[in-house]
Order: structure tokens, then sequence, then C-alpha cells
């Protein structure tokens, strides 16, 4: 791998997220692509953009599930939660009877955040100005897709969409009022589960994240039959 240069802590100012005025999910990928509106793109490969189903005309998403930023992984191959944190996502929501493809997956920050170890890229939580600079494309994504249920995987998530004074360790399964979906709720990282410092507990961590996980699949299956057309 090359040598890699990380920037500078605080670079020069940059231009705000170019969201287009008319989004649809290819548009705003699109113009994703090319955002340099903190210095995150300088160290990434690339915007990992959100994915999957769109809704069908008319009707809202089923569930969006909302994680902190891509990893090493997901920073090489362009999608979210592709890597083992996305692999233990997947197992689980199989498990809660969620179809990964009835599911958005997405991230509050959409560069990788990493310094370097050795030839190794540690994985780095982004700042309030990172979280800040790429909120309009997870706002501009919740507009487009208006899920009926969003899911917040960690502290990072949870306290971008509940507030600071969100704990997940307290307040987790909860369903939380807020204008951005009907339900809102909040687990933990899938890769908490993976830094367990035991099987027992890696376990027990699981089996709770599936028990969140079980709670939204009830929420969706509760979902009201759409309208007849007229
Ligand atoms: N962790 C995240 O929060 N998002 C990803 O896409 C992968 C790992």
């Amino acid at each position: 791998m090359a040598r890699p240069t990380p920037p500078p802590p605080d670079g020069p100012r940059r231009p705000p997220a170019p969201v287009p005025s008319r989004p649809t999910l290819p548009a705003l990928r699109e113009a994703a692509a090319a955002c340099r509106a903190c210095d995150l793109f300088l160290r990434g490969t690339q915007t990992v953009f959100g994915e999957g189903e769109a809704p069908e005309a008319e009707r809202r998403a089923s569930v969006v599930l909302v994680g902190e930023q891509p990893g090493d992984q997901e920073d090489r191959q362009g999608r979210p939660f592709v890597g083992p944190a996305g692999r233990l996502l997947d197992k689980a929501l199989v498990e809660a009877g969620i179809d990964r493809r009835q599911a958005y997956v997405t991230n509050v920050v959409k560069h990788f955040k990493w310094e370097p170890r050795g030839k190794r890229r540690i994985h780095q939580k982004p700042n309030e100005r990172e979280i800040a600079a790429c909120r309009p494309w997870l706002d501009a994504e919740l507009a487009v897709l208006r899920p009926r249920v969003i899911v917040c995987l960690g502290a990072t998530a949870a306290q971008a969409l509940l507030g600071r004074g969100f704990r997940v360790t307290k307040q987790r399964g909860q369903l939380v009022p807020s204008p951005l979906a009907p339900f809102v709720t909040a687990t933990v990282h899938p890769s908490s589960i993976l830094r367990a410092p035991d099987d027992e507990s890696r376990h027990a961590e699981y089996a709770r994240f599936v028990d969140d996980l079980r709670r939204v699949a009830a929420v969706i299956a509760a979902e009201p039959a759409p309208a007849p057309a007229p």
C-alpha cells in the first residue's frame, strides 16, 4: 500500500455539501461523490453513499439503518456495511426477520476517517464538524426515503439523530418520538459486538442486538396496508 499522508487536522474552509435541489437517490449519490464539505475526502478513497431498495412511488421506505461512517472495506468497495460489521448486521437482520432488501443502509459520515498504524488504516471517530458537514446528505436521503422506521446503530448515529444527550446504553430499543420518521430507535453498533472481550459476552450482546431488531421487525410488520387505488 502507498505510504499514507494524513491531511492536517484543520484544513481550509470547505464549500457546503452540493445537495441537488430536486433530490433523487441516484442524483444524491452522484453529487455526493464530489463532496468536499470537510477534509475527509482527502483521506477516504471515495464517498460511500447509502444503499438499498428505493420505495415504490407513494410509499415510504420500510427501514433506514444509520451507522457512523464507512470502515476500511466499505471505503475500498464504495458500499456501506460490507465489512465484518456489515456481515454481522446481515446475519442479525435475517434472525430478526428483516429482509436486507427492505432496508436502506447508510452512515452519518460518508467518508472513512482513519489514521495509519503500520500498514493498517485504523478507524477514527468523526468530529462534530465532520458530522455537521455531512449531515445534509443524510437529511436528503431521509427526505427522499420517508422511512417508517429509522434505526441508529451506535452512539454517533443516535446522538446525531436523537440529540447529544441520548445514551444508547440506557435508551437502546426505545421508540423515540422524532420529526424524522414515525418510529426512531437506537441500538448498539455491530462493531461493538465484534469487539466484545470474550465469546460469552459477544453471544449475549449479539442476542440483545437481535432482540432490538426484532422490535423493529414488529413495527415494520404492523405497517398499514397501502390505500387501494381509486
Ligand atoms: N461501520 C459503519 O458505521 N458503517 C459502515 O458502513 C461500516 C462499518
